[in-house]
C-alpha cells in the first residue's frame, strides 16, 4: 500500500483536488481496461464533488457505480446516500440503470438486503465466494468519531471478515456497509475529510499507536493506493505525507 496525505487550503480546494484525482484515475485506468468500478461515499462532504462530476465529460458508459454504505431508508428519503448522489450527479450523466447499483433497503430485513447486495457485487465482478472483488476506487468519508462507511466504533460490523457487506448500526438504526475485507481489497481508496470537528479523530487515526475498534478508519489499509484528502480545518495539525 502507498499512502498519501494531502492538506488543501479549504473545502473548495479539497473538492477540486478530489475531482481532478478521481477523473485522472478513471481516465488512466480506462486506457488499459474496459470497465471502472467505483463505490461512493455517503454523508454530506462529497455532495459538491458529485455535483462537479456531473459537469465532466467522462466515458460514463464504462463506469459501474456502487455505494460503500447506505442508511436503511428508501432512496427518496432525505437521508438516502443513493438519493443524494442521484440528484447531485447520476441523474445528469448518460449512465444506464444497469450501471448504477444501489444498496437494497426495502425488504425490512437488513441482513437479507446485505446478502442481496453482496450477490449483486459478486455478479457484476463475476467474482464468486470466497474471492474478494477489487474495486478500482472506493470513496470514503470519516465521521468525527473516526468511523468510515457505516463501520462505527465498537460494533460487530468491524469484526466481519467472511462477507463483503455487513449490517452496521448507528444509534440503533441499521445501516448497510462495505466490510474491511472489501474496502482493503481495493486498488485505490480516497478519504475526503473536511472540517475542524474531524481533527481529534484524525489525530487518533494518524497516531503511531491506537485502537481501530475505537477509531475504525485506522483499519483502512488497501492493497493499492490510499489517499487522505483533507482540508486545513480538518488536517491542519497533521504533516502531509507521500510514500
Ligand atoms: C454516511 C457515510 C459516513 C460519512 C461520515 C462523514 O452514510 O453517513 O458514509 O461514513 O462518510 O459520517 O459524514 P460527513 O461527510 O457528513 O461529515
Amino acid at each position: 500500500m502507498s499512502k498519501l496525505v494531502e492538506i488543501l487550503p479549504d473545502k473548495t480546494a479539497l473538492i477540486e483536488r478530489s475531482l481532478n484525482l478521481i477523473t485522472d484515475q478513471i481516465t488512466t485506468a480506462l486506457a488499459t481496461q474496459d470497465r471502472f468500478t467505483l463505490a461512493l461515499a455517503g454523508g454530506s462532504t462529497p455532495k459538491p464533488l458529485y455535483e462537479a462530476l456531473s459537469q465532466k465529460a467522462l466515458p460514463w458508459h464504462k463506469i459501474d457505480v456502487f455505494w460503500s454504505d447506505e442508511r436503511y431508508v428508501a432512496p427518496d428519503h432525505a437521508d438516502s446516500n443513493e438519493g443524494m448522489a442521484r440528484r447531485a450527479w447520476l441523474n445528469h450523466v448518460p449512465m444506464s440503470s444497469t450501471q448504477i447499483h444501489p444498496v437494497p433497503t426495502q425488504s425490512a430485513d437488513p441482513e437479507k438486503d446485505a446478502t442481496a447486495y453482496e450477490a449483486e457485487i459478486r455478479r457484476v465482478f463475476n467474482c464468486p465466494s470466497p474471492a474478494i472483488p477489487a474495486f478500482d476506487l472506493i470513496l470514503l468519508g470519516m465521521g468525527d468519531d473516526g468511523h468510515t462507511a457505516s463501520l462505527f466504533p465498537q460494533t460487530e460490523a468491524l469484526k466481519v471478515k467472511d462477507r463483503l457487506i455487513a449490517v452496521g448500526s448507528k444509534g440503533g438504526e441499521p445501516r448497510l456497509t462495505f466490510t474491511f475485507p472489501l474496502i482493503n481489497q481495493a486498488h485505490r481508496v480516497i478519504f475526503l475529510v473536511s472540517g475542524e470537528n474531524k481533527r481529534p479523530a484524525l489525530a487518533a487515526i494518524f497516531a503511531p499507536e491506537g485502537d481501530g475498534n475505537e477509531y475504525p478508519s485506522r483499519f483502512v489499509c488497501p492493497q493499492g493506493q490510499l489517499w487522505w484528502l483533507l482540508d486545513q480545518a480538518a488536517g491542519g495539525a497533521l504533516t502531509p505525507l507521500s510514500h
